[in-house]
């Protein structure tokens, strides 16, 4: 099936995937039609992600809006105003930590949030099939899995942490409007992104400038949890498959089929840096400090995607070697976007919260 997409609301635009995927379909796409972005600009949205975006398009074919997804009234509005006939919603908070040490704006944003936009969706689409909501979610749904074993589409939900507790809420309600209210619903539920524009509070980003800056390298635990990275673009790339092949009701796992060791992976950023800078990788790999395990620690994530790779004919383009030099090189080359994300709101949390380190 080839859907028309005319109008597309992108719920947290702003932030690292979203940004990606608006960058994807306007420098990778043939998609001739609008694209709304709807952030609240938390801590983790930031429109100078989208700048070349806003100077080429802005106002004709890009729209930005400050509004929150949980304000009924104000997403109400920006549906009528922009003749909305698709939703991804990539809209939430994202980070295990924050949602251990502070649960609330999770369960606002993740729960409330997604439920808000489902009733301005059911209540402005009433009965329409030519429309769809998409609803970006997590592997980190489905909890922890042994060694040999993997997610699967129907793999039963058992959330860990506050976090992926709210995510899993939110795919229950999408699910839901689709049986009760018929309302064109799909899911992806994505293994762990890097890539250009991530907030540096998560591995990736974080032991790159970590290291560059030759800062304490805290590793969680042993260091043998294991996840399964998949570079941003790929994850883009999927979203952009389902929403133009899918059919209503379906859920896809996405994923990178590359699993690593928490500490395998430290140990490779370091060495890989040490070439670029060229010094010797103990010279980094020094830096490397076991810290407090996070509680309620998920071992490991596993993603199967065959589904979506039969049935939308998706694969993944990066491999993992280049996708961390692209990746590598853009935070090399983007100081001044670290600085910026990283004073002020940023800088005050975690100075509350990471005394440890
Ligand atoms: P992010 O934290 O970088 O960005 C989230 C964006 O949402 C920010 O721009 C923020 O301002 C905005 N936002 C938060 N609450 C909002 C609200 N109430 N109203 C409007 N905007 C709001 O997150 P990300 O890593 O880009 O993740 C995007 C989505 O993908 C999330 O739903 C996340 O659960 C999911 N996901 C992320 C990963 C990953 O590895 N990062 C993997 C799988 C799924
Ligand atoms: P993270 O990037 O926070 O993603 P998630 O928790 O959603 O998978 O963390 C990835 C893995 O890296 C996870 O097992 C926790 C671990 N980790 C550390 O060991 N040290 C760190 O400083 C961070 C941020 C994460």
């Amino acid at each position: 099936m080839k859907r028309k997409l005319k109008n597309i609301l992108v719920t947290g635009g702003a932030g690292f995937i979203g940004s990606n995927f608006i960058h994807y379909i306007f420098d990778k796409t043939d998609f001739s039609g609008k694209i709304v972005n709807v952030d609240k600009l938390t801590y983790a949205g930031n429109l100078e992600n989208l700048v070349e975006i806003d100077d080429k398009y802005g106002r004709e074919r890009y729209f930005f809006e400050k509004a929150d997804i949980c304000d009924f009234g104000e997403i109400k509005k920006i549906f009528k105003k922009y003749d909305i006939d698709t939703v991804v919603n990539f809209a939430a908070e994202s980070h295990v930590d924050r949602s251990i040490f502070g649960p609330k704006d999770f369960v606002q944003s993740n729960i409330m949030g997604t439920f808000t936009l489902l009733e301005v969706a059911r209540e402005n689409w009433k009965g329409r099939k030519d429309i769809l909501f998409h609803h970006i979610s997590t592997d980190e749904v489905y909890g922890s899995i042994e060694e040999g074993d993997y997610f699967y589409e129907n793999t039963a939900y058992k959330p860990n942490s506050p976090y992926s507790a709210s995510k899993a809420s939110s795919d229950h309600l999408v699910r839901a409007y689709h049986k009760t209210y018929s309302l064109p619903a799909t899911i992806s539920n994505c293994s762990n992104n890097y890539g250009p524009y991530q907030f540096p509070e998560k591995l990736i980003p974080l032991m790159i400038l970590n290291i560059l800056e030759e800062k304490n390298l805290p590793v969680y635990g042993d260091g043998r949890n294991v996840r399964d990275w998949l570079y941003v673009e790929d994850h883009c790339s999927a979203v952009w498959e389902i929403l133009n092949k899918s059919e209503a009701g379906e859920t896809y796992n996405v994923g990178g089929e590359n699993e690593w060791e928490n500490i395998k992976l430290v140990n490779f950023l370091c060495e890989k840096i040490a070439k670029v800078k060229g010094k010797n990788e103990d010279y980094y790999k020094r830096l490397i400090s076991f810290v407090k395990d996070r509680p309620g620690h998920d071992r490991r994530y596993a993603i199967n995607c065959h589904k979506i790779k039969r049935e939308l004919k998706w694969k993944q383009q990066y491999n993992f070697e280049d996708g961390l030099d692209l990746t590598i090189k853009w935070y090399m080359n983007h100081q001044d976007w670290v600085d910026r994300v990283t004073s002020g709101k940023y800088r005050q949390w975690m100075k509350k919260n990471y005394k440890m380190r």
